[in-house]
């Protein structure tokens, strides 16, 4: 869609269209019929960027409660951070009354930014800039500022707070190593604005983050999805992760160093927050747990234990990685599928599939790991 496409979907007809077009459902058998028929009425051009702008609605229903009153490209959905973590970061700027939101996109962060405030919401692609606006509207923001420009050019005066999500993709393909604009621009806004919160990919290094700035992974059921990094007035720990959607968080807190000992009777495999956010130490002292190996984040404990924060697996079996051993194993067991955990190990996850052979009837998961520098398999269970 492009910027006449949108003003033609804003106009009386066009929201006549997209009510039509949401009500007809969405599926692609119908929609020749359907966009034939409506081609009758209005323009071809208008009816594509509705048929078009209706399955983004209906793909980002996974990121937006909101996603059917939404606008929308391909791209700024693609880019979008979901609600639940806007939401989620946005609870920083609560003591803030003028926030900036600076490479707004389609606006993810700003519908949660907004709301109850006064905002000013930046980007250098209009069509983008433009949604923003609407979308924060959807969600009741009624002060949103909006700007088309380059963010190095924008004047900041009155604001109190920052927000920036750099871009981050260059040629279809996610660039961890530098964003648009670049990290560098975006810490040194806090010289500026001391209140800044700057949005990353999950693989930022940490040695990228100033040593007073906080550094936060965020998982939303299991799945690492992003990093952010907050400057001293944000700050609450040096390092957090937070485990979404109910929100557990686990934060640095120095202790004595964790021992590493031989498995025990159950393993901890910690969630990816936790691993990137480096709180491996952190969670085996909260659990009383040991490691295996010191590079290696598995955690082993003799009790069972309930934590958020880590999957819990009952040890069946504990060996050095040998396959021939492992398929006796497995065999006595009488498994006959295995779902592998990979952690400190170089073993080929396909080719050790091919080379049990197995014909059971039981599912476990096989950890292959290091336990103390030696290579090492861990055949377990869900407790
Ligand atoms: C990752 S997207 C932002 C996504 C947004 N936070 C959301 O949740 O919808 C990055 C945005 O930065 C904008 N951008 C990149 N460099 C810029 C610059 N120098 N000035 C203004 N906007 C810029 C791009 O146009 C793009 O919309």
């Amino acid at each position: 869609m492009d910027s006449e496409g949108l003003a033609a979907l804003l106009s009386a007809q066009g929201q006549g269209l997209l009510a039509t077009v949401a009500s007809a459902g969405h599926s692609p058998a119908a929609e020749l019929g359907l966009n034939n028929r409506l081609r009758q009425r209005y323009p071809a051009s208008m009816v594509a960027a509705a048929l078009e702008l209706t399955e983004l609605r209906t793909r980002a229903r996974t990121k937006f409660d909101r996603a059917d009153h939404l606008y929308l490209t391909r791209e700024g959905l693609e880019q979008a951070s979901a609600q639940i973590i806007s939401a989620h970061r946005a609870r920083r700027y609560t003591p803030y009354r003028y926030v900036a939101d600076l490479c707004c996109g389609i606006g993810g962060d700003l519908i949660a930014l907004a709301p109850g405030r006064d905002a000013l919401a930046v980007d250098r692609d209009p069509l983008h800039l433009r949604m923003a606006g609407l979308n924060a509207a959807v969600y009741g923001a009624s002060a949103v500022r909006t700007r088309c420009e380059d963010v190095r050019a924008s004047d900041l005066t009155g604001v109190e707070a920052v927000f920036v999500d750099p871009a981050r993709r260059h040629g279809g393909k996610r660039d961890l190593r530098e964003s648009e604009p670049p990290l560098a621009w975006c810490l040194a806004l806090a010289e500026r604005i001391p209140a800044v919160g700057v949005k990353a990919a999950p693989g930022l290094p940490h040695e990228s983050v100033p040593p007073d700035w906080e550094l936060e992974f965020v998982s939303v059921g299991g799945d690492l999805k992003e990093a952010a990094l907050w400057s001293p007035p944000l700050v609450t720990v040096e390092r957090r992760a937070t485990l979404l959607p109910d929100g557990h968080t686990l934060v640095s807190e120095p202790g004595p160093a964790v021992e590493c000992l031989l498995p025990g009777a159950y393993l901890l495999d910690p969630d990816p927050a936790v691993t990137r956010a480096g709180l491996v130490e952190e969670l085996a002292r909260a659990l009383g747990a040991w490691k295996l190996d010191p590079e290696i984040a598995f955690l082993s404990l003799d009790s069972p234990v309930t934590t958020p924060f880590a999957r819990l697996l009952r040890i069946e079996e504990s060996l050095p990685w040998n396959l021939k051993r492992l398929r006796e194993v497995l065999r006595r067991f009488d498994v006959g599928a295995v779902d592998i955990r990979k952690r400190g190990s170089a073993v080929d996850v396909e080719d050790l599939r091919r080379r049990l052979k197995l014909t059971g009837n039981r599912r476990v998961t096989v950890a292959l790991t290091r336990v103390s520098g030696q290579p090492w398999a861990l055949v377990c269970s869900d407790p």
